[in-house]
C-alpha cells in the first residue's frame, strides 16, 4: 500500500455514526486523518482500526465542541497544520422532545455544536485553505432544513443555517481552489436516534438509509463537484426547481418602496 498522502482530513464527530464512516472512506482514498469528538476511547478504537486497515496516519483530538476553548483548539489545528486539506464539519446533535420541552442549556448546546462550531471551523479552514489555494470543506446539514414544520425548531433551524452558510461560502470561494459542499442526509441509521429516545424504524418504517450508503453517495457528489448533495432525493430536478424559485425572487427583494399590500392607508 502506498504511503504517499493526499493530505489530512479533519473530521468532527468521528467517534461514531456518519463521521466514523467518513473517516474510514477518506483513509481508503489515501488521506491521513485527525479525528475529533468527546469520547477518547471510541476515537482511539476507530483510529487503531483505520490505521490497521489502511496504513494511514491517524491522530485523535479530544474536544467538546460545545465549549469555546475546545472549538478554538480545533480551529488552531486547522490553521497551523499545513497538511490539512479537507474539513468534514459533521459533529451535531438533536434534542429529545419538542421545541417547547427544551431548556436553555440544551438549546444553547445545540446551537453551539450545530451552528457556532461548524461556522468557526469553516472560517479557520477557509482562511488556511485559501492561503494554500486548495482545500475542501464538507458541511453536514440535513433534509430537515426543507421541513421546518416537521422537526424541533432549533434542530431544523441549525441545519437550514448550514445550507445557507455553505452556499454563501461556496459563492465567496468560487474559483479559489477551495471547494465547499453541503451534504443533506435524510434519515440515516446512526446512534443519533437512540440518543434522543427514538427508533428510526418506528418513526419512518422502510425509509432509513445506511450510513455507509449515505457517505459513499456524498463522496460521489463531491467528486462531481456539487455544492449541495442530497443523497436521498431521487429526482434532482426538484432541487433545481427549488433553487430556481429562489433565484426568481432575488431581483425583486431590494426595493425603495414597500409592496403595495403593505402600504399604510391614510384616511
Ligand atoms: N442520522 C441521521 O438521521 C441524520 C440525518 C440528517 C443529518 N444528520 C447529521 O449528521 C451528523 C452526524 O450525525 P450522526 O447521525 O452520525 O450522529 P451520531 O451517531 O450521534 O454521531 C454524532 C457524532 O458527533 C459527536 N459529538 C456529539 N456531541 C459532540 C460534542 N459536544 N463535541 C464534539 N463532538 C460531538 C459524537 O461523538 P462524542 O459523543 O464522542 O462526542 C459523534 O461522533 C450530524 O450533524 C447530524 O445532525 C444525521
Amino acid at each position: 500500500m502506498s504511503k504517499s498522502s493526499n493530505g489530512t482530513a479533519l473530521v468532527t464527530g468521528a467517534s461514531g455514526g456518519i463521521g466514523a464512516i467518513y473517516a474510514e472512506r477518506l483513509a481508503q482514498r489515501g488521506l491521513d486523518l485527525t479525528l475529533v469528538a468527546r469520547s477518547k476511547d471510541r476515537l482511539q478504537e476507530n483510529a487503531d482500526r483505520i490505521r490497521r486497515q489502511t496504513g494511514r496516519t491517524v491522530h485523535i483530538l479530544v474536544a467538546d465542541l460545545t465549549r469555546s476553548e475546545d472549538i478554538a483548539a480545533v480551529a488552531e489545528r486547522l490553521e497551523k497544520d499545513v497538511s490539512v486539506t479537507l474539513l468534514v464539519n459533521n459533529a451535531g446533535m438533536m434534542l429529545p422532545g419538542a421545541f417547547l420541552d427544551n431548556d436553555a442549556k440544551g438549546t444553547t448546546d445545540l446551537i453551539t455544536l450545530n451552528v457556532t462550531a461548524p461556522t468557526l471551523l469553516a472560517s479557520a479552514a477557509a482562511k488556511a485553505f485559501l492561503a494554500r489555494k486548495r482545500g475542501t470543506i464538507i458541511n453536514i446539514g440535513s433534509v430537515v432544513s426543507f421541513l421546518p414544520e416537521m422537526f424541533g425548531g432549533s434542530y431544523g433551524g441549525s441545519k437550514a443555517y448550514i445550507l445557507n452558510l455553505s452556499q454563501s461560502l461556496s459563492a465567496q470561494l468560487k474559483d479559489s481552489g477551495v471547494h465547499v459542499q453541503a451534504v443533506l442526509p435524510g434519515p440515516t441509521r446512526t446512534g443519533i436516534w437512540s440518543h434522543n429516545g427514538m427508533d428510526p424504524d418506528a418513526v419512518l418504517p422502510g425509509k432509513i438509509m445506511a450510513a455507509e450508503d449515505l457517505v459513499d453517495a456524498a463522496l460521489v457528489g463531491l467528486d462531481a463537484g456539487e455544492t449541495v448533495t442530497i443523497p436521498s432525493l431521487p429526482d434532482e430536478a426538484l432541487w433545481a426547481q427549488f433553487e430556481s424559485s429562489r433565484f426568481a425572487m432575488a431581483p425583486h427583494l431590494a426595493q425603495r418602496d414597500v409592496a403595495a399590500r403593505y402600504r399604510v392607508q391614510n384616511g
